[in-house]
């Protein structure tokens, strides 16, 4: 009596997995979850493909997807920033990039940017790096290039993007430290949230994303601006800061 009941239980649990599965695989999807899936597909593409290590403004490298320098080209021009701090300038693409904008709609402003390995020779050729691009040689956690930031923007309006090592720790560090920079109502920008599987580099370890998350709850000066997400193709999924007080 008992073994037979035992079979039941099994045969029942057997036939859930099997709908459950057949559900989750063959199902009908909603909408959204059709559009996250396809959104994911196409970021990891996108990302598999290597665009990015080709992908130059005016002619220097910068690791930016289009996309994402759209979205930060429309929070400049709306903020106006009187600085933008980057840390991670690799060619110094992104820092150009920055500047460009930064030309049109502040003409005061300036890019503070950050790396323990100067290789901006290419970027520093241009007219508008020399005029508008500040370049730190350091670690972005380092005393020494936090207080040396810290004389630099006294008084002005600030705007942050985090774009140097990704790893967790790192990130958080970044996170405590140049939160403080940022003003009411300008951004931090969180670089390469899709790091750790969301949806990109499954084997990462914990990054980015898992920073940003850490840090929202012991601070509660920053809101995720989900709205600059709206081009669907980003790196920085959820990393898109406002500074709400
Ligand atoms: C993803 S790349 C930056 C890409 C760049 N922002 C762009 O738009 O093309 C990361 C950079 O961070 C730098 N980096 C790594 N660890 C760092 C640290 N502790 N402090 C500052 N820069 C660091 C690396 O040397 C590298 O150039």
């Amino acid at each position: 009596m008992k073994q037979r009941r035992i079979a039941i239980l099994l045969g029942v649990l057997v036939i859930l997995s099997c709908i459950f599965l057949y559900d989750r695989l063959w199902g009908p999807k909603s909408e959204s979850s059709l559009d996250e899936h396809l959104i994911n597909d196409f970021i990891k593409l996108y990302h598999s493909s290597g665009i990015h290590y080709r992908t130059r403004w005016l002619g220097i490298p910068t690791l930016e997807n289009p996309c994402d320098m759209w979205a930060i080209q429309e929070i400049i021009t709306e903020t106006r920033p009187d600085f933008i701090i980057e840390t991670g300038t690799y060619k110094g693409g992104g820092a150009v990039f920055y500047a460009s904008i930064l030309q049109n709609s502040n003409p005061a402003g300036k890019v503070i940017t950050v790396d323990i390995k100067p290789q901006y020779d290419e970027a520093a050729k241009l007219k508008l790096f020399q005029d508008r691009v500040e370049f730190i040689e350091g670690s972005s956690v380092s005393d020494e290039v936090i207080n040396r930031i810290a004389d630099r923007i006294k008084g002005g309006k600030v705007m942050v993007t985090l774009d140097s090592d990704h790893h967790m720790t790192h990130v958080l560090n970044e996170l405590r430290l140049y939160s403080k920079f940022v003003s009411p109502g300008s951004y931090l920008i969180v670089q390469d949230t899709s790091h750790n599987g969301h949806p990109l580099k499954t084997d990462y370890g914990k990054g980015p994303m898992e920073a940003l998350v850490e840090f929202l709850k012991e601070n509660k000066d920053f809101e995720r601006d989900p709205s600059r997400e709206k081009f669907l193709l980003t790196f920085h999924p959820g990393g898109y800061l406002k500074r709400v007080r």
